[in-house]
């Protein structure tokens, strides 16, 4: 599977850093909110996992699953509830933790959606940011990093459903697409 990387973008050390400040600012602001954290399947599970057992705050855990990309490197434009929630968001507040926001489809939805359920606030947490890719005006309250426009897999991210178990951010090589 490491072979198959041509370039690390972000390693291990540099991720859990990036969580560990994430963790802090977001357990300072929601201390006393009650916050039902939302991870988004499957792509932030490394990610949520990580940053919840840093904060230090009584929260609860509830996934969600939207499918914005089936199986390739290219959004189809069409968009699907998986998996809801087993937690009512009503009078709510919600922390949405995703892996990477590209072109924000995947997060006006979900924003629209607990809004519409009745949720106190929505905010979001992203270990990755790729502001490049947007097309819909969202907001990405906390980041960990602002990445380049380019195809990223590992630490949830995944090209045709692996290379989430990596614990780095990397880049694929072109031959690994070209291969399929
Ligand atoms: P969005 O709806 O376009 O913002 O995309 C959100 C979802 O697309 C993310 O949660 C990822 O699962 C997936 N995604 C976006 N960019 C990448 C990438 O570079 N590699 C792997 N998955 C990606
Ligand atoms: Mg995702």
């Amino acid at each position: 599977m490491n072979n198959d990387i041509e370039k690390v973008l972000y390693s291990e050390e540099d991720i859990q850093a990036a969580i560990a400040r994430l963790a802090k600012q977001v357990a300072a602001d929601y201390q006393d909110k009650d916050p039902l954290i939302v991870s988004v399947l499957s792509g932030a599970v490394l990610f949520t996992v990580d940053l919840i057992k840093k904060m230090d705050i009584m929260a609860q855990l509830d996934f969600i699953d939207v499918s914005t990309y089936f199986g390739g490197t290219a959004t189809t434009g069409h968009l699907k509830l998986i998996h809801d929630l087993t937690t009512d968001v009503k009078g709510r507040n919600v922390l949405i933790t995703e892996d990477i926001v590209d072109s924000g489809r995947t997060l006006e939805y979900l924003v629209k959606l607990f809004k519409d359920r009745g949720a106190k606030s929505v905010k979001t947490v992203s270990l990755l940011n790729k502001p490049e890719g947007r097309e819909f005006d969202v907001a990405v309250e906390y980041y960990g990093f602002k990445v380049p426009n380019e195809f990223l897999v590992g630490y949830g991210l995944d090209y045709k459903g692996y290379y989430r178990n990596l614990p780095y951010v990397g880049v694929l090589k072109p031959s690994v697409y070209s291969e399929n």
